[in-house]
């Protein structure tokens, strides 16, 4: 849908919806918020709870976030990789949510030159190095060509593990929002220079993605609409990217985000920035160096109500591929009026988070309003298993 046209009113978020081959409940998505909980690189008993919890509580589809496509595209330790020994749990956790009236969904994606790993290699466009010092390998173009057939063997597992949507992430500094970014990507082959050129390896995935689960699962794609960083990919561009997908047909939606994990981390996120949680996180002398420069790396954006709305408009009035709306979103009043703007979902993540419950209770009426405070405490708790830290200050204990 593009805007609503004048007189016509805006669709109910709380009544049933499509979403490519997939009918959801309603059109307010959990936002995939890394869960921590994977210690095997496979479904957990607790990951399975957090996900049936999100479904319990109303959203229409929940995500499992992230998968990465390769050992090497993880982002973070307790992360489950695609493997064979992970196809099991990855159908028990769809049965699972299924079972409490939600669909699921699974970001899939290669973390590039973020998060550090034991046992992957920092791959990027370029050779250059992390904010830390950390080499980054620039991938071979063999390498490129296996992380296409990756994401295609990936999201055929999900489809055949009985997921309902897979989300190909292609923001957040990640490997191939990095191919889109002029700051990180500086190739002099067919996947560097121009647009069209960083943009063919987001093209090839898409394609590659689409071939494998045909209409199984629906395909989505959370991109950046800005780096949020000097040089990065602006909106402009990113906007022109949006524009070759949607011409390449195989996606059912854009989920628009912003920033990313390579610099300048709160710029996705808006709200506190917890330095002091995340130096206590932080070993030897990268502890020192972010006690040193930790105003500068995580430099902190008030934060305000459906943050990314007003950029995300540009994208509406663009675009005729279904878009869903992200970013600070945590009132009724702001899902309707995304409504009213034309974009056809929601997707909330800090707000449910804290209120797993949220989505039943704005549709009953009893909320209209999260109470998550943009702390961004839990960014922390990604390393001991992701919750609201507020509310459940100890780790879980995960099995
Ligand atoms: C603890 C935590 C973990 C996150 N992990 C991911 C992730 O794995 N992949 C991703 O694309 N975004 C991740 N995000 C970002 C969210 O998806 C979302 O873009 C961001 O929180 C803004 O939405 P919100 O205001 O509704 O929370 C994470 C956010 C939080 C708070
Ligand atoms: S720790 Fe809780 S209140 Fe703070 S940002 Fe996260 S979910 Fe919101």
């Amino acid at each position: 849908m593009t805007n609503v046209p004048p007189g016509q009113a805006p669709p109910d978020p709380f009544a049933p919806a499509v979403l490519g081959p997939v009918r959801l409940r309603n059109r307010i998505l959990k936002a995939a918020t890394f869960e921590g909980m994977s210690p095997a690189n496979k479904v957990s008993s607790s990951l399975i709870e957090f996900h049936r919890t999100m479904a319990a509580g109303g959203t229409a589809m929940t995500t499992v976030s992230y998968v990465a496509v390769s050992r090497d595209g993880m982002g973070a330790p307790a992360e489950i990789y695609i493997h064979e020994a992970a196809a099991d749990g990855l159908a028990e956790i769809a049965e699972v949510v299924h079972a409490e009236g939600a669909k699921i969904s699974a970001q899939l994606g290669h973390a590039g030159a973020v998060g550090l790993v034991r046992g992957k290699r920092l791959l990027g466009p370029s050779k250059t190095r992390t904010i830390a010092g950390v080499q980054v390998q620039a991938i071979t173009r063999a390498e490129i060509d296996e992380v296409v057939h990756q994401f295609g063997a990936g999201a055929n597992m999900l489809a055949a593990a009985g997921f309902d949507c897979v989300e190909l992430h292609f923001g957040h500094h990640y490997l191939v929002s990095a191919f889109l970014s002029p700051k990180w990507n500086k190739r002099t082959d067919d996947y560097g220079g121009t647009l069209e050129n960083r943009a063919r390896l987001a093209r090839r995935i898409l394609v590659t993605v689409r071939e494998q689960v045909g209409q199984r699962m629906a395909v989505i794609a959370k991109l950046n609409m800005t780096d949020g960083v000097p040089g990065g990919l602006d909106p402009a561009d990113s906007l022109r990217v949006a524009r070759l997908l949607q011409a390449d047909g195989g996606l059912d939606a854009i989920e628009l985000t912003g920033g990313g994990s390579q610099a300048n981390q709160m710029f996705m996120f808006r709200g506190g920035a917890p330095r002091k949680e995340m130096a206590a996180v932080l070993r030897g002398p990268q502890r020192l160096g972010f006690r040193l420069a930790g105003r500068a790396l995580l430099r902190e954006y008030p934060f305000e109500e459906a943050y990314f709305l007003p950029l995300a408009r540009q994208f509406r009035s663009a675009l005729a591929l279904p878009l869903i709306l992200l970013g600070g979103i945590n009132t009724t009043a702001s899902i309707k009026s995304a409504m009213a703007g034309g974009f056809d979902f929601v997707a909330m993540g800090r707000a449910l988070l804290r209120e797993p419950d949220l989505v039943t209770r704005m549709s009953e009426g009893t909320a209209t309003s999260g109470t998550c405070v943009h702390c961004n405490k839990c960014m922390i708790s990604i390393y001991s298993g992701t919750r609201c830290v507020l509310d459940h200050p100890e780790p879980p204990a995960i099995s």
